[in-house]
């Protein structure tokens, strides 16, 4: 049988990049409280905050570069094709501007927002610090696609497809505590998949992991390549 590829990504991967992961020492999550600016009830007490906080981040993104780890994925997806299947947790777009073309956002994605009636994701590099957007069409709020605490992450369904397919899970810069994501490599390792961590730190789910490979995304991945 083909060997089929599922990658897993988190903040650590973009690390490198300059952009701060969230629980680690500088992590967002020490700069900002979970529940004043990632969950529907922070948007309701305070959309100007919580678009405060995701221009910040998109600012932060652009300025951005990818990093050899991203690049080592977007070339190991060369090589796998459609045998390769990239999750990523992040809300950035380094993955893509490195070059991957099969990347699944989870979590959202900083360039998107919409409208909170409409609900139709569209493309959006706008900063909104002083005044909050309001929909062309409805004029009800616009919000961050961004996946909040409490809310269903996306593509679960073809997610879980993909794990049942692969026959190897590779996961890169995720500490293991947010699920679903974090109950991935279980799931693959219920069906035989071999399963492998790439980080600095053993993730808290480290012993669901058949092998882990302690360093930095950018010193492994292109090895591994
Ligand atoms: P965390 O900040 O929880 O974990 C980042 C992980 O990256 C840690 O395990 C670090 O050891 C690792 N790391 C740090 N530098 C690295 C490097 N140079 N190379 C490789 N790994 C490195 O971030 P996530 O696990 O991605 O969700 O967080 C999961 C979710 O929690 C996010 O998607 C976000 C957050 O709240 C939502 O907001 C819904």
């Amino acid at each position: 049988m083909a060997e089929r590829l599922f990658v897993l990504t988190g903040a650590g991967v973009s690390a490198e990049s300059g952009l701060p992961t969230f629980r680690g020492s500088g992590g967002l999550w020490n700069g900002y409280r979970v529940d004043q600016v990632a969950t529907p009830e922070a948007w309701e007490d305070d959309p100007e905050l919580v678009w405060r906080f995701y221009s910040m981040r998109r600012r932060d993104a652009l300025a951005a570069q990818p990093n050899a780890a991203h690049f080592a994925l977007a070339s190991m997806e060369r090589a796998l094709g459609e045998r390769f299947y990239l999750c990523t947790q992040n809300v950035d777009d380094l993955h893509e501007r490195a070059g991957s073309d099969r990347v699944r956002h989870m979590h959202g994605s900083l360039f998107a927002s919409r409208c909170v009636v409409c609900n139709r994701p569209f493309a959006d590099l706008a900063f909104y610090e002083t005044a909050l957007p309001h929909c062309g069409k409805c004029d009800a709020l616009i919000r961050p696609h961004i996946v909040w605490f409490g809310e269903m992450p996306l593509y679960l369904d073809e997610i879980y497809r993909e794990l049942e397919l692969a026959t190897r899970l590779l996961v890169v810069g995720t500490s293991g505590s947010v699920y679903p994501a974090a109950g991935f490599v279980k799931t693959a390792r219920q069906s035989g998949v071999r399963t492998v961590y790439v980080g600095p730190e053993e993730p808290l789910n480290v012993s669901a992991f058949d092998e882990v490979m302690l360093g930095t995304a950018t010193e492994i991945l292109p090895r591994l390549v």
